[in-house]
């Protein structure tokens, strides 16, 4: 099957210029001025972008949480993917104390072989516990494509690691190439105030505001740089959300440390005015960390434009309002932790980003698709649009208006955390591997098309790598 794309403007993280595209099966085989050949297909992309679909390296698909399990599997999630340009997502197996690393995988690809994927999905693995040998499982973990770590240093008494496994888990990824990702928030701070706040009766979503102070945040961050600069690891900062967090990466990355942190849609585009909304209402901004105060914004779309900040991820974390917010209607602290945002990345991002002058259109792509491909061992397979790349593509109508709402969204979930706001360029045509899963905002794709994939290391491993933290260049 052949299909050309003909005049597009062609934007990758460095190049711009007008140019046919020609897709044979699944992958790019020419890229030239003029393509003169037979198609099965033609797709005429004049006065539109032709981007690399976009990579989401945060997201939680069928994610049990505080009882319940997040309303997107993998075959609604990487419906509402697409929608939005998104054409490769990794999710997060989620080890429990008394697992071992792989019997965890095993049980995720369960999941996602119950379910119809649409496009291509990897996996980090959520580390909780690495006692009784179960380090030992690493390198088989890398066999299986499995890549990156992420660990917790909140959510006490659940999901929060201790420094003793955080530590072993940074080593670990020094010896075998992985990248580990950090949740970072103090998490016995927030525990104490959490618990101050419901026993003096603040008991409302807005408390989980001000339990959660960005101070929690970003001593976290300075903590988790710190303990991977012993361990000789990179380390990767996930939903970074405050200024002073984003100092500590800036100053670590000075220092030739290869800190690396992503910031996501909410953080960029709310602000805690969300939880002065009424009755339960802000329990649908219950997302961790917090939205936070409003000057916040330009600080992260400055990291953003000076690479402090790598990758806008969504951590896409859906909980229904009408059922699954409320189980914490008496008490914030049980209400599901995580919003929705897979769909709205790219049109977000596009219009508040590079519409505004705040990023390039180039940057725009880096930080959605190149950056994280590159960073999560997928390029250049995925996150550009290179001859022998994956045709996974986005034809983007810059001028296309979209109001966002819950009417018109994909995913399962009853809201909309944009409920009403315009957003000017749109996808019209998405391919993954050239397959047309998504065109004029309708999902087109066919369930199952999608496959896990096995990603590479993030770096040549280098057991005993202890003392160069420096920033390896990636290719
Ligand atoms: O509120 C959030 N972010 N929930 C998802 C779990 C996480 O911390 O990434
Ligand atoms: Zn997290
Ligand atoms: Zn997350």
């Amino acid at each position: 099957m052949r299909k050309l794309i003909t005049g597009g403007r062609i934007i990758t993280a460095v190049d711009d210029y007008v140019a046919d595209v020609l897709v044979e099966d699944e992958t790019i085989v020419a890229i030239a001025a003029h393509i003169d050949v037979d198609a099965d297909e033609v797709i005429d992309a004049a006065g539109q972008y032709v981007l690399p679909g976009g990579v989401d390296p945060h997201v939680h698909f069928r994610m049990p949480f505080a009882g319940t399990e997040t309303i997107d599997d993998f075959t609604s999630g990487t419906a509402a993917a697409v929608r939005g340009g998104t054409t490769t997502v990794i999710d997060f197996p989620l080890q429990s104390r008394d697992k071992g690393l792989i019997e965890t995988l095993d049980h995720w690809h369960g999941l996602l072989g119950q379910d119809q994927p649409m496009v291509d999905v990897g996996f980090h693995m959520i580390v909780s516990d690495l006692s009784d040998g179960k380090l030992a499982e690493v390198p088989r973990l890398v066999d299986e494509g499995v890549t990156s770590f992420k660990l917790f240093m909140a959510y006490k008494n659940s999901l929060m690691a201790d420094d003793e496994t955080i530590f072993e888990a940074l080593c670990a990824s020094a010896d075998h190439g992985l990248l580990t990702m950090m949740h970072a928030e103090n998490g016995g701070v927030i525990d104490v105030l959490v618990r101050r706040a419901l026993a003096e009766g603040r008991t409302g979503p807005k408390y989980h505001e001000s339990t959660r102070p960005a101070k929690a945040e970003a001593e976290a961050v300075h903590s988790a740089i710190a303990i991977a600069e012993m361990a000789g690891a990179p380390v990767y900062i996930v939903h970074l959300s405050a200024e002073e967090s984003l100092h500590h990466v800036a100053q670590a990355r000075a220092r030739g440390i290869a800190a690396y942190a992503e910031t996501c849609p909410q953080y960029l585009f709310l602000d805690s005015s969300v939880y002065d909304l009424p009755e339960f209402e802000a329990a649908k901004y219950v997302f961790t960390p917090p939205a936070r105060a409003k000057h916040h914004q330009e600080a992260l779309w400055r990291g953003l434009a000076f690479d402090d900040l790598a990758v806008v991820s969504t951590d896409h974390c859906p909980f229904c309002f009408a059922d699954q917010k409320r189980l914490g209607i008496d008490d914030f602290s049980k209400i599901p932790n995580g919003g929705p945002g897979v769909e709205a990345r790219l049109q977000l991002v596009h219009d508040g980003g590079v519409r505004t002058g705040r990023i390039s259109l180039n940057r725009m792509v880096d930080v959605l698709s190149t950056t994280p491909a590159k960073l999560f061992g997928l390029f250049p397979k995925k996150g550009t649009i290179a001859v022998g790349s994956d045709a996974d593509l986005v034809i983007f109508d810059p001028n296309k208006r979209e109001v966002l709402s819950v009417e018109t969204q994909v995913s399962k979930v009853d809201y909309c955390n944009y409920e009403g706001r315009e957003v000017v360029g749109s996808p019209t045509v998405v391919m993954s591997r050239g397959e047309t899963v998504a065109r004029d905002g309708k999902v087109v794709g066919r369930p199952g098309h999608g496959r896990f994939i096995k990603r590479a290391q993030h770096l040549e491993p280098l057991p005993g790598r202890r003392i160069d933290t420096s920033i390896k260049v990636i290719s």
